[in-house]
């Protein structure tokens, strides 16, 4: 007897065209995994019993009543026996679920979890393999993967704006699917808006825009199957520019012009990932300069990034960000996490690639620059977290593990490291090789630690037992702190930077010169290498001397900022306002109000007091976190 698993893989390679409205057509369905290790904690669903194949939106937004309504249509796959379906739902009104044929299905909303919220298990009785049902559903007003912006928060001041962020398990307040990164999905949406807002979303645009009086509909679709963290929307008065002839940006019309010249080297990355590590499957590489409220610095919605404005240096030095959403074209929604233990494999080997985008377009500098940064960081991190905190390694696991566990940047830049250290000691055209094949090898699927292990063992390492040996793969992927081979950053490649810092910190000048010549990532590095206890003079003349005040670098001015109030530099604290007002971005907002709340009765009144008036602008996701620090909430 065949297995239900091998059942469900055999489906995945099915394509026939025939459709009744009862039967969805039969078009790709990725397979899904079963082995333990595979398992996605974060999501009610049990696909090997229903998983859905297809999303179908039919959705209005309402900027008024801040919700988004209307119908999605699910197309199942389902296993024989099967008499019900679970969803992820948090917070979603519904009103009413039908199945092909039009007729009430019954459903229930199981006990909710903080976060996670709650199984939508729906009735579907005894059926066809394959079958489709229509739930009717509100999302709730303050559905966590969207934000609603007020004219005022925009910079074109007169038209509202709204963008999701479904990463890592946001979806679920807003589409009714199964939310787990291991299920994939295709998907198409019409969403309608009022005149004159744009709707763009993260498929490919179908047909015309429908003019419907007030209102305007707007269609796109995906037909790859993608984990369904990566169905996005935005929606305000925009306007695109072209890059490249398969590369483009939108922004509002205030921001685009800036928004175009810093994005401007993209078809460029494009063309050097491709030549890295295989052909771009997604069509357009296109992205959204959204307002400052984004919490993320960029999120890799395929064919559509989205960005922070605050990337926006004027120089393109911070367009790492770009050469990293894109890198994600290929780690990450082609090869995707199955579950969110094993965000490694799409964020760490996703900053690997950035740092090869980044050496071909600008050189070995600038990408050895950007590594050695990052690897600092990550040393900072090893630390705080102390030795041995489960942690620190690569595959978080299950005690740790949730769409939120880890410490945030250590799979980012311990991953990076580790695939340096393997690229090193097996050489760059071998290790070229071996990832491409695994991007190629695992197109379109989830993939776990296991088997990214079992592979390099399989197709990089061989018969090799002193390269095994050399490469301590079991040790990176599954054990905490920094494995001894780790390659370690170029020592000259901050020589300068880091003298200047030495003679700075035993008393001498502010190198206001060499300053002035330094490069971004120069410039970071230097304010890394500060010493932490400044006196407020001190504070005040490296403000004089290198106009941190007046920096337009948010980078920068985000690493001053830090500075000045952990030494309660009275002077800054309009700046930091201002600042903290003005963007959203949870990995500078954050850290801002920490270091207040550390410094007592100085701090923590001026952390309060900000908070209550920049709260409403936030983003969820920022929220969620900065309430915890700020408002001690669990
Ligand atoms: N996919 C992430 C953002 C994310 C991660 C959202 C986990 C939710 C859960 C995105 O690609 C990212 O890493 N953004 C970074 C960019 C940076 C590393 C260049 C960011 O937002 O700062
Ligand atoms: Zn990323």
């Amino acid at each position: 007897m065949r297995s239900l698993a091998a059942l469900l893989l055999l489906a995945s390679t099915a394509a026939c065209t025939t459709m009744t409205p009862d039967a969805p057509p039969q078009t790709m369905v990725a397979p899904i995994l079963t082995s333990t290790d595979a398992r996605d904690t974060a999501t009610y669903a049990r696909p090997e019993v229903a998983r859905v194949t297809h999303v179908d939106l039919d959705l209005a937004l309402d900027f008024a009543a801040k919700t988004v309504g209307g119908t999605a249509t699910l197309d199942l796959l389902t296993a024989p026996g099967a008499t019900e379906v679970v969803l992820d739902d948090r917070g979603l009104q519904i009103s009413r679920v039908t199945d092909g044929g039009g007729a009430e299905l019954p459903f229930t909303v199981g006990q909710s979890v903080e976060g996670r919220g709650a199984p939508l298990t729906i009735a579907i009785g005894p059926g066809a393999e394959r079958r489709r049902i229509a739930i009717q559903y509100t999302a709730a007003p303050g559905a966590e993967a969207l934000q609603w912006l007020a004219p005022e928060q925009t910079a074109g001041k007169a038209q509202p704006f709204l963008f999701s962020q479904g990463q890592a398990i946001l979806n679920r307040t807003w589409i009714p699917t199964q939310d787990s990164p291991g299920i994939r999905q295709t998907w198409r949406a019409r969403i309608t808006a009022p005149k004159p807002l744009t709707v763009v979303m993260s498929g490919l645009k179908q047909g015309e825009t429908e003019d419907l009086g007030d209102r305007r509909a707007f269609t796109y679709a995906m037909n790859k199957p993608v984990a369904p963290y990566l169905i996005a929307i935005a929606a305000g008065d925009i306007a695109f520019r072209e890059i490249g002839p398969r590369t483009g940006v939108w922004a509002e019309p205030a921001t685009l012009a800036a928004a175009h010249h810093e994005t401007a080297d993209t078809e460029k990355m494009v063309v050097a990932a491709e030549k890295l590590y295989g052909p771009y499957r997604w069509g357009r590489y296109d992205m959204i300069v959204l307002p400052p409220s984004f919490p993320y610095g960029g999120m890799e919605n395929p064919t559509l990034t989205f960005l922070t404005p605050t990337f926006i240096a004027g120089d393109r030095s911070l367009n790492g960000l770009i050469a990293h959403e894109l890198a994600h074209s290929w780690s990450g929604n082609l090869v995707t996490n199955a579950n969110w233990s094993d965000s490694w494999l799409n964020e760490g080997v996703t900053s690997y690639f950035e740092n090869r985008i980044i050496e071909a377009l600008y050189g070995p500098r600038r990408a050895s620059q950007e590594a050695a940064l990052s690897f600092a960081e990550m040393e900072g991190e090893l630390a705080k977290a102390g030795p041995d905190n489960p942690e620190t390694a690569l595959h978080l696991p299950d005690s740790v593990a949730g769409p939120d566990a880890g410490l945030g940047g250590v799979i980012y830049d311990k991953g990076a490291v580790f695939m340096r250290t393997v690229e090193t000691i097996v050489g760059r055209p071998r290790f070229d090789a071996w990832l491409r094949q695994w991007f190629d090898n695992h197109a379109f699927q989830p993939a776990t630690s296991a088997m990214i292990l079992a592979d390099m063992k399989a197709n990089l390492v061989g018969n090799d037992p002193a390269l095994a040996q050399r490469l301590m793969l079991d040790e990176w992927i599954y054990q905490p702190g920094l494995p001894a081979n780790a390659v370690r950053p170029n020592p000259a490649a901050f020589a300068e930077v880091d003298a200047a810092a030495a003679a700075y910190g035993t008393g001498g000048g502010v190198p206001q010169a060499a300053w002035a010549k330094w490069t971004t990532a120069e410039r970071l590095r230097f304010m890394a290498k500060l010493p932490r206890e400044r006196t407020a003079a001190q504070l005040g003349a490296l403000d004089q001397a290198l106009g941190l005040s007046n920096e337009g670098n948010d980078e920068v001015l985000f690493a001053w900022l830090q500075l000045a109030l952990a030494n309660r530099y009275e002077p800054a604290v309009p700046l930091a306002e201002q600042f903290l007002a003005r963007v959203g971005r949870r990995k500078f907002v954050a850290p801002l109000f920490e270091t207040l709340m550390g410094e007592g009765e100085w701090g923590q009144p001026l952390a309060r007091r900000i908070y209550a008036t920049t709260r409403p602008g936030y983003h969820a996701v920022t929220t969620v976190t900065v309430d915890k620090l700020v408002l001690k909430k669990d």
